[in-house]
């Protein structure tokens, strides 16, 4: 399978809806002054920015190095450093892990959660937000049905993401030993930049894993073809709107 490959400089041009998003989840953190915060999946580094302006210390931490480059290069007050949310930890606990749009990324939940755990001080606070079930499926189905109609490919074999459901997000915290204050699963239609190309220009950015071994010409194609097959959906006045369902969770580390 190909990885996903981040492209930091047009992520900052053409994908800022997704940090802007996080802001909500950065006033959820309530971050204080001196605190101790890991931003999880910082990507290139806005929302650990925001988070700092509050005089906590904040550390960002991605597994692209790509991304990681550029927010040291836009925020060089900050520590950044490359990490993998999956299987990470610390020698100092933070008083709070904060991520933003990255946890569907990491298919080993369980991990992730067992990581953060132990990363935090006792009482220490997990808020996070992320694509929850049935987020983009009308994305998802339209490209689930050209792949097996052209290509007789089963996209499922490679999605790359994680989307649970409330209970289940709740309940693998709980095992963990997290108490879950609160956790929302909800709409949230997102609109696409670039009109028309919307769910290519959306495909081009966070679709990698689905194209491997197409040549250029069939994943232009291929993306021809899911946008048609998007429109009835999705397309509304002017442009895409993605089919966003987030589930944001605040939790506390119990002892
Ligand atoms: C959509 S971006 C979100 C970035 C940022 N949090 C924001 O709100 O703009 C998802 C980020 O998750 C990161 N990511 C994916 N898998 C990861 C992993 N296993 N560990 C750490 N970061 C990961 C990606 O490199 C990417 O920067």
């Amino acid at each position: 399978m190909s990885e996903q490959v981040w492209k930091p400089y047009e992520y900052d041009r053409q994908l800022s809806f997704v940090s802007a998003y996080g802001k909500g989840v950065a006033e959820l953190l309530a971050p204080q002054p001196g605190e101790r915060i890991l931003d999880l999946g910082c990507g290139t580094g806005d929302l650990a920015y925001e988070i700092s302006a509050s005089g906590a210390h904040v550390t960002g931490m991605d597994y692209s190095a790509e991304m990681i480059e550029r927010a040291k290069g836009k925020y060089p007050g900050l520590t950044f450093m490359v990490g993998d949310g999956e299987n990470f930890a610390t020698e100092t606990p933070y008083d709070a892990v904060f991520s933003n749009a990255a946890l569907h990324w990491m298919k080993d939940a369980a991990s992730v959660v067992r990581s953060v755990y132990n990363s935090l001080k006792p009482g220490g606070r997990f808020v996070a937000e992320f694509g929850g079930l049935g987020n983009i499926d009308g994305i998802y189905q339209a490209l689930k049905s050209v792949f097996a109609n052209y290509y007789g490919i089963d996209a499922d074999t490679r999605n790359p993401w994680y989307y649970p459901s409330l209970g289940q997000y709740a309940s693998l915290l709980e095992s963990q030993g997290f108490r879950v204050h609160t956790a929302h699963h909800f709409d949230r239609p997102t609109k696409l930049p670039e009109g028309k190309d919307g769910i290519k220009h959306w495909l081009l950015q966070f679709g990698d894993h689905f194209f491997a071994g197409f040549t250029v010409e069939e994943k232009n194609e291929a993306i021809d073809h899911i946008s048609q097959a998007a429109q009835k959906a999705l397309w509304h006045k002017d442009s895409f709107y993605g089919d966003y369902k987030r589930l944001r969770v605040f939790a506390e580390k119990v002892v």
